[in-house]
């Protein structure tokens, strides 16, 4: 069975020192033996903070971007070797922000993909429409085109180690609050799954972990966590507040027992 993933992207929000408090709050707070895997991802020159703050907790270290290159004159790149060093599990790939603020393109994030699998990490690879293109019936051909190109090259060795997860994040749906559905989200959810049937067998796409984002909070997570195809959640604002984050992992620890019922 999928095991929840909840992560929260801090994005550019925090100090060095708010981002060590809200990981010593977690730390202290954070419901121990829930079913679900939790991460935090912040600003990469707050990781070594982060890192002390969450070590011997079953908590996990995130990076929001890597280098595609292993090594070499890339100035103010960060491979994702050195991610590795400094004891970082996932790593966020083909975010909106990313895709639609800085310009990453699909063979750009397929290359940054590929250097995050080749070094043993997991790639958090989100992928998402913008509303023109929900509205104008488009939405499956964008998933559909930003999951084959981000993949591309990517062997089913690294699928079989969990080396992939995938975030559907609706760009009409982050930090607007404007909550894709359930049903909406679970309709995107089993194209995606659907899809990576095609890519890797069905049986391989039955055991990767797809991640709804987009203005979740702890009012409407367990609802999300009901859905069979949603694995868990890339949470942004209302993972600066340690009492929201924790209230999704709880609604994560409920729905976990609830799907577990629903399946043993
Ligand atoms: P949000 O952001 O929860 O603030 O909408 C989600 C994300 O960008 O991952």
């Amino acid at each position: 069975m999928r095991k929840f993933l909840i992560a929260g992207n801090w994005k550019m929000n925090l100090t060095g020192a708010e981002s060590a408090r809200l990981a010593r709050e977690l730390a202290a707070q954070l419901p121990s033996g829930c079913p679900a895997e939790t991460a935090v991802i912040p600003a990469l020159v707050h990781l070594q903070a982060v890192r002390r703050e969450i070590a011997d907790t079953p908590i996990k270290l995130g990076a929001q971007n890597v280098c595609w290159e292993k090594k070499g004159a890339f100035t103010g790149e960060v491979s994702a070797a050195m991610l590795k060093e400094i004891g970082v599990a996932f790593v966020l790939v083909g975010h909106s922000e990313r895709r639609h603020i800085i310009g990453e393109t699909d063979p750009l994030l397929n290359k940054k993909t590929r250097a995050v699998i080749d070094e043993g990490l997991t790639v958090i690879l989100c992928v998402g429409e913008r509303l023109e293109e929900r509205q104008g019936n488009q939405t499956m051909a964008v998933i559909g085109r930003q999951i084959n190109a981000s993949l591309a090259g990517v062997a089913p060795q690294a699928v079989a180690k969990e080396q992939v997860v995938i975030a559907y994040e609706p760009v009409w749906a982050i930090g607007t609050g404007l909550t894709a559905t359930p049903r909406q989200a679970q309709e995107v959810h089993a194209f995606i799954r659907a899809r990576l049937g095609e890519l890797y067998g069905p049986e391989a796409a039955e055991t990767i972990r797809i991640q709804y984002g987009g203005s979740v909070k702890k009012a409407n997570a367990g609802e999300l966590l009901t859905q069979p195809d949603i694995d868990g959640l890339l949470v942004g604002g209302a993972s600066l507040a340690a009492d929201e984050f924790i209230g999704i992992v709880q609604a994560a620890r409920t729905a976990g027992t609830d799907r577990a019922v629903a399946i043993g």
